[in-house]
């Protein structure tokens, strides 16, 4: 395994870690999932990733009792949760959602008690809230901090405005300020990380959690040639994942960049993490798996990652044609 500073912070985290969005308390079983975690921790995983909306609480409830169970070293690996969209549902009320400060240290204590750990390793806002002011989410995460209850706070799917606003603030107040986000980044997705975020990496010293470096699959290439059976965007309920992730446009690079992996011998999936991994202001990229197959094929990115010449990066970037551009000031 190859460790990675979570930007500016001293946290080494794994350069592949593990999150258990759709499959945790959802899509696999309780065995399956301790299965995923085992193969991943002793492969060097030491980043988990969860929220409270994963399967409304299921999902650290799951993860939990395996931390319990396998008895891995409190100081050996690193657990997150995230706070904004509540447990989710129709009959949420008010204060059970948000980045209030009633919500985030509610939300804190909750996500402790479920994943049965003293303090969260990294906290992560989900999504930014436009009812609640900046310095009070700000406030609050300093002083979860300052309480042991939180070792690091981040964001998710931030602009890069919101994420310097939240550090004007913590600066005005000497206040502990974000450290990391959380965005989508794949072949695919490639905005935010690559050109909104520019400024924030020295700027800031901003470290990134992505996910979906598979963009759900889809960058295996299994959705190539029609629907396999028993794969995520098939589970129902996830039609809006299916109806977004399928479109044309992807699946024909989906295709294209099939036939060049084959071209230069490599797999899809380990060729699409490897290309994740390239980029040196990805601090982690965020795994998920419904089998502890695909986790071992997609480990062998870490070596793979080397056979991704400039040439070859190169050619990914003719054949995808999607490369954003930064600005020219
Ligand atoms: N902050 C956020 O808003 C946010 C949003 C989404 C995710 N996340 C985090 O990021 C983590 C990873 O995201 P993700 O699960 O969407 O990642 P992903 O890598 O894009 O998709 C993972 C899924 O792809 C399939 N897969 C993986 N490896 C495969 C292989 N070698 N061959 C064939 N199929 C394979 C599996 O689904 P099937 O086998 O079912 O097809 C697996 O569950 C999540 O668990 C979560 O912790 C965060």
């Amino acid at each position: 395994m190859e460790y990675r500073r979570l930007g500016k912070s001293g946290l080494q985290l794994s350069a592949l870690s593990f999150g258990s969005w759709l499959t945790f308390g959802k899509q696999i079983g309780d065995r399956t999932a301790e299965d995923l975690m085992s193969v991943a921790y002793d492969y060097g995983v030491n980043f988990f990733d969860n929220a409270e909306i994963y399967s409304r609480g299921q999902s650290e409830i799951v993860m939990g009792e395996i931390l319990k169970r396998k008895g891995w070293r409190r100081d050996s690996y690193t657990v997150s949760s995230k706070v904004f969209f509540g447990l989710g549902g129709k009959d949420l009320k008010p204060t059970q959602k948000g980045l209030n400060r009633k919500h985030v240290i509610e939300a804190c204590d909750q996500a402790m008690t479920r994943l049965q750990v003293d303090y969260l390793d990294l906290y992560f806002c989900h999504r930014p809230d436009k009812q609640t002011p900046i310095e009070e989410t700000v406030w609050t995460m300093h002083n979860l901090i300052q309480q042991g209850k939180v070792l690091y706070w981040g964001t998710s799917e931030w602009s890069a405005q919101e994420i310097m606003e939240a550090h004007m603030v913590a600066q005005r107040y000497s206040l502990i300020g974000p450290v990391m986000e959380q965005p989508q980044y794949n072949l695919l997705e490639r905005q935010k990380v690559e050109v909104e975020y520019a400024q924030l990496y020295s700027g800031v010293g901003l470290g990134t959690t992505i996910w979906s470096p598979l963009a759900s699959g889809v960058l295996t290439g299994k959705y190539n040639d029609g629907f396999p059976a028993d794969t995520r965007l098939g589970i129902e309920g996830l039609g809006w994942l299916k109806d977004s992730a399928l479109v044309e446009a992807n699946l024909e690079r989906a295709k294209k960049l099939s036939a060049f992996a084959a071209e230069i011998g490599m797999n899809m999936p380990v060729l699409a993490i490897a290309w994740c991994l390239k980029n040196p202001n990805v601090s982690t990229v965020i795994l998920g798996a419904s089998k502890t197959a695909q986790l071992v094929e997609n480990f062998k990115a870490l070596e793979a990652k080397e056979k991704l010449t400039n040439e070859v990066m190169t050619r990914i970037d003719e054949i995808l044609n999607n490369k954003p551009l930064l600005p020219a000031y």
